[in-house]
């Protein structure tokens, strides 16, 4: 069992591989935090926490039953509102009585084999109960009569602990939540430099970094999704750390919505942090008997550095979070005829792709926007989820037979949870949409967004998905959505509920996807949001892929891939090869490291196949040989990031690298992108992750050195290489 409680200490201690958790019941009942950190084998941890009294932090109250000890003092496991601690807080209940001082103490605990789900929203899976163990802390509020339950799993073999609460009203009496955040972590002091995900349209998840200071710092999203500006990940690496060595803390949200990570540097230099559901635009009333449960919240200590991070929520999010038929069987190489066509396409033009594409070895057309209602540019017919036989003379399934016919698969592009005001939809239910009564309504891209928290609304739209995808042959739907929440209302909430209504859309959309799932179990999903301003884990559970940006020029997509792969797995990030000179950047980038930058995501093509010369089109055939060829080391391997290129600029030259190898260590491929040139270039590239002791043979040229070479002296890469270059290695080991 890797959680035990020690009765006698009243220290629970939960073990990973690598990390230790460590929690004790003080003796009134608070749950003060001890250490979260590499492995150690001692149970008596209770030397750590910090009683830091009164006397010498004379400004503070002193708990009134317990001598010595200062709620704004101590690490808290679970801090809450208003009674004592006056640092940022994770829990606070408003009562009846319309005070919101919160106090929760030990009650009770339970701890076993596996992991629980969580009703409504994404999270974490076990395959299997030995993978995990859980604890539950029940603790009680006895003035609102608040039960609220920390729930925590530790995994195995992977240096990961989650995290939620869920909130019951035992009393007979309502009460308000107006915070609950999934996690909380008091880190005994501030020597750490934070790193988050930074972006916007087309330009998502940059990887930044600052040193914390005391006071406040942290992200948000309060625009209805996670977002192209920031994502639900935050991480902490202690100073001195690197991409291979040192301390590394990552959070990640399996969430959707708006969320906050907030951190506090106290002036104690102590760092809260805090993640899950912006407090900022929640509130969530509780009647009595009914619960309310967070988002999860993943936490990974890693030694090896933020690499090391990464990987453990590569293997996390790919084995227990992505689920279904496609989740880790091989994804067939799609054509989009997204930047192919836009919107100016018939059933002629895509089979005309089809063919084409089919003959390279692309194994599927996904038809993108414009397929339905009137819509002939991004002005109208969302919500209208009906074939326009104008543009697919003979129907939807004539076109899918005449693809299918070629032998490739055929996918399809829906916005589900958008509504156009010019659709047949909105004139038929105007009070579909999210809107405040008497407040003008904010348009982005020409739409509205319907409202999810209404099962009558997700009724029909599910009807409406349903009838096309069971009338013909699809095996994959693009579920995009475009556009944030803005003057949000419902009609059907009352007034004391509207500012539960950001977390109900979420809890629709999760029901939705759900649901769509269930009916058709073999469909391949790919998650979209005007690119990547909702990838997270979240939408992971549901779709195994997600379009990563709009910009899929290749020397963008370095960074953004970059950033992305710190929490994500490459076969989560879609990426495709698109025509040049690029539609977001104007950039020319040669074909072949087109195809070398998209084969470090879920592999594809996103341009018109027919006008391709004999060159391309051979290229093409050879980077579907190269997925195929290269695809278990680079989806099921191990990736390490070797040049950063964001801050490789500051160098003197610009690149990119990156590395899969195979989990056996016997296979290694080595990516090198030149972004700007320079001459006369004398660099070494150290490869990671390789076995010092094995002999890896260069299959291009015959070359042998020893995984000890590789990694510490590397590989000579000095030569003159025009911007834009790309070379790659691949290496596999001699005696296999
Ligand atoms: C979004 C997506 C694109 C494409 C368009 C269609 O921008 O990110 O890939 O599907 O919508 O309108």
């Amino acid at each position: 069992m890797s959680i035990i409680y020690n009765s006698e200490l009243r220290v629970f201690k939960l073990d990973t591989p690598d990390s230790t958790y460590a929690i004790e019941v003080s003796p009134t009942g608070y749950l003060l935090h001890l250490y979260y950190g590499a492995s150690v084998p001692d149970t008596d941890l209770r030397y750590l926490r910090r009683m830091i009294g009164v006397s010498s932090t004379s400004a503070q109250v002193q708990d009134a039953k317990e001598n010595g000890m200062s709620l704004d003092t101590v690490h808290l496991e679970y801090p809450a509102e208003g009674a004592g601690d006056m640092r940022i807080s994770a829990l606070s209940i408003r009562g009846e009585n319309g005070c919101n001082a919160t106090a929760i103490k030990y009650k009770s605990h339970k701890i076993y084999n596996g992991k629980p789900a969580i009703k409504g929203l994404p999270a974490v899976y076990t395959n299997t109960d030995d993978e995990a163990d859980t604890l539950e802390i029940v603790c009680e509020d006895t003035l609102t009569g608040a039960e609220v339950t920390l729930i925590y799993t530790a995994f195995t073999q992977l240096d990961a602990i989650t995290r939620s609460v869920r909130v019951k009203n035992t009393s007979d009496r309502s009460f308000s939540i107006e915070r609950v955040h999934s996690t909380a972590l008091d880190l005994p002091d501030m020597n750490f430099e934070m790193m988050h995900l930074q972006g916007r349209w087309a330009k998502e998840r940059t990887l930044v970094k600052r040193h914390l200071q005391y006071g406040l710092q942290g992200i948000h999203s309060k625009r209805g999704t996670s977002s192209h500006h920031n994502n639900p990940f935050l991480a902490l690496g202690r100073d001195g750390y690197t991409e291979e060595t040192g301390e590394v803390y990552g959070f990640s949200l399996v969430y959707s919505s708006n969320f906050k990570v907030e951190i506090e540097v106290d002036f104690l230099g102590t760092s809260r942090v805090l993640m899950g559901i912006n407090p900022d635009t929640f509130g969530w009333l509780l009647e009595p008997g009914e619960e309310f449960a967070s988002p999860e919240a993943v936490m990974v200590y890693s030694n090896h550095g933020v690499g090391g991070m990464s990987r453990t929520y590569h293997k996390l999010y790919r084995y227990n979070l992505c689920r279904g038929e496609w989740k880790t069987k091989k994804r067939p190489i799609l054509i989009n005829n997204w930047e192919a066509t836009y919107f100016d396409f018939d059933d002629d033009k895509l089979v005309a792709i089809a063919k084409d594409a089919s003959e390279l070895g692309i194994e599927m057309l996904v038809m993108d926007d414009g397929w339905f209602g009137v819509r002939n540019n991004d002005k109208s017919s969302l919500g209208d989820w009906y074939v326009n036989e104008s543009k697919l003379k003979g129907g939807l399934g004539k076109l899918v037979e005449r693809v299918n016919a070629l032998g490739m698969k055929f996918g399809i592009w829906f916005e589900p949870e958008m509504i156009s005001p010019d659709s047949d939809l909105y004139r038929a239910h105007p009070d579909w949409c999210i809107k405040v009564e008497g407040r003008e309504m904010s348009i982005g891209r020409t739409q509205y967004v319907l409202d999810m928290s209404r099962a009558d609304v997700r009724d029909n739209i599910f009807d409406q998905m349903y009838k096309i995808l069971s009338s013909a042959n699809i095996e994959y739907v693009k579920w995009d959505f475009n556009r944030n929440l803005t003057e949000v209302g419902s009609a059907l909430l009352p007034h004391e509920r509207q500012k539960e209504f950001f977390h109900r859309y979420i809890l629709g959309v999760y029901e939705l996807l759900e649901r769509l799932l269930a009916a058709f179990p073999k469909l391949l999903l790919e998650g979209c949001a005007g690119g990547g301003g909702r990838f997270d884990p979240g939408m992971l559970y549901y779709s195994p892929q997600i379009w990563t940006s709009d910009d899929t020029d290749a020397m963008e997509r370095l960074e953004i891939q970059y950033g992305t792969s710190m929490v994500y797995p490459l076969s989560s990030m879609s990426a495709h090869v698109s025509a040049c000179p690029n539609h977001q950047t104007k950039r020319v980038t040669s074909f072949k490291t087109r195809g070398d930058v998209a084969m470090g995501g879920a592999f594809g093509y996103e341009l018109d196949i027919t006008t391709l010369n004999d060159d391309e089109r051979a290229l093409v055939r050879e980077q579907v040989a190269a997925y195929h060829k290269y695809y278990n080391v680079i989806q099921n391997g191990d990736y390490y990031r070797l040049i950063n290129p964001t801050e490789d600029k500051a160098n003197f030259t610009c690149a990119s690298a990156w590395e899969s190898v195979s989990q056996d260590k016997n296979e290694v491929l080595l990516t090198y992108v030149v972004m700007r040139t320079q001459p006369t270039l004398q660099r070494y590239i150290r490869l990671a992750g390789l076995d010092p002791e094995k002999v890896y043979t260069d299959t291009a040229t015959g070359i042998k050195y020893s995984g000890a070479l590789l990694m510490n002296a590397g590989l000579n890469i000095s030569g003159n290489y025009t911007d834009g270059t790309s070379l790659v290695w691949h290496f596999v080991a001699d005696n296999r």
